[in-house]
């Protein structure tokens, strides 16, 4: 399955549930612009029936001032149409309206909750929309970020420990290990028009798709199977992408371990994407895509270990956000 297609149909249809919402709203007669801002975390609990039909369904569930938040579901279908046991993907996609004179924020149209689900659903993304403001304002203040606590700190310098004999004496290191730099792998092209949305600006699910292909043929090239797909970590698009775009991306693999669930091998996947203006000898990272995949046939993989502080910092960073998950 192209799951990284998947990714950017799923994209594309929250762009056209949010179109829809916003086209009764216009500056001058030109539409709003539409721009996904974040995905939600998008966890793989079983595998699409490729032998199926597949339904992907979307609804607006929430509206703040100038953004929504549209529920996407996926669902696998019997012959009769009907969809066959629940959504096996399920992910919200958060979109802002900008006005399309000054690129400001512009407000976008109410929502009448009719059932009590839909009410149900609007109060748990409007906790959501407060919990991810409190966060932003701080990621914000943080900008001087070093280690988080004693236990990130102590957990990063252990890792940098154990990389030394791979910088320091290769030849005498274990094999069981590897450095993260090692299985870094990276691609760049420009953005042509065919990958622009209505608005000019180069689709999120675009982005995603790209990515995930890097990522899956990092964990591919690190253990030697095809990987499958088990998450991709919340996203978040920080800066527009324009056409003629030289974009970069850059994938490593962050660290390995076992899922609690299969036993298997899983490792965690860092893309990151760069917008490279060589005229104006300048670039900015446009945003970090986090993806877990599983080596399906089990066994073991190598341990990767970071041999940077940058390194360290980020790997830890990465375990302790996904020390709440039941992978
Ligand atoms: C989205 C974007 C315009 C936000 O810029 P900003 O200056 O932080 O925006 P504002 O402070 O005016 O906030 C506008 C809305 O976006 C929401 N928002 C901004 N960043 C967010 C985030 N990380 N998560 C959730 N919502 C976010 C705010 O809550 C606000 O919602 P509200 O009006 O309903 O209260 C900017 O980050 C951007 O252009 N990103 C790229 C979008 C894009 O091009 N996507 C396609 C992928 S290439």
């Amino acid at each position: 399955m192209r799951v990284g297609r998947i990714l950017e149909d799923l994209d594309a249809l929250a762009g056209n549930v949010a179109t829809l919402h916003c086209s009764g709203i216009s500056v001058d007669g030109l539409p709003v612009l539409l721009a996904t801002v974040t995905v939600d975390k998008i966890t793989m609990s079983r595998p699409g029936d490729l032998t199926k039909d597949m339904k992907i369904s979307g609804q607006v569930i929430w509206v703040g001032k100038s953004s929504m938040d549209i529920l996407i579901s996926v669902f696998s279908l019997d012959a009769q149409g009907a969809p066959v046991g629940g959504a096996w993907l399920v992910s919200t996609f958060t979109f802002v309206a900008r006005n399309p004179r000054t690129e400001g924020a512009i407000g976008v149209p109410g929502l009448i909750l009719e059932t009590e689900e839909e009410k149900a659903l609007f109060n748990e993304r409007q906790k959501n929309y407060e919990t991810t403001n409190q966060r932003r304002k701080k990621t914000l203040a943080n900008v001087g970020y070093d280690w988080p606590d004693e236990r990130s700190l102590a957990i990063g310098n252990q890792l940098l420990q154990e990389a030394r004999p791979l910088i320091d004496m290769p030849a005498l290191a274990n094999g069981e290990s590897i450095l993260v730099s090692s299985t870094k792998l990276s691609n760049a092209f420009i953005c042509h028009r065919q990958q622009r949305n209505i608005y000019g600006r180069i689709f999120g699910g675009f982005l995603m798709r790209k990515a995930f292909e890097l990522a899956s043929a990092t964990a591919y090239l690190f253990c030697g199977v095809n990987p499958r797909f088990r998450e991709i970590d919340h996203v978040v698009f920080r800066k527009p992408v324009n056409v003629g775009d030289l974009i970069k991306l850059e994938s490593r693999v962050l660290y390995t371990c076992q899922s609690l669930r299969t036993l298997k091998p899983l490792m965690h996947v860092e893309v990151v994407v760069e917008v490279a203006k060589p005229e104006e000898r300048s670039s900015f990272v446009s945003n970090t895509f986090q993806f877990t995949f599983e080596k399906p046939d089990g066994g073991t993989v190598k341990r990767v270990l970071p041999a940077t502080l940058e390194e360290a910092r980020t790997v830890v960073k990465r375990m302790e956000e996904n020390r709440v998950d039941d992978l």
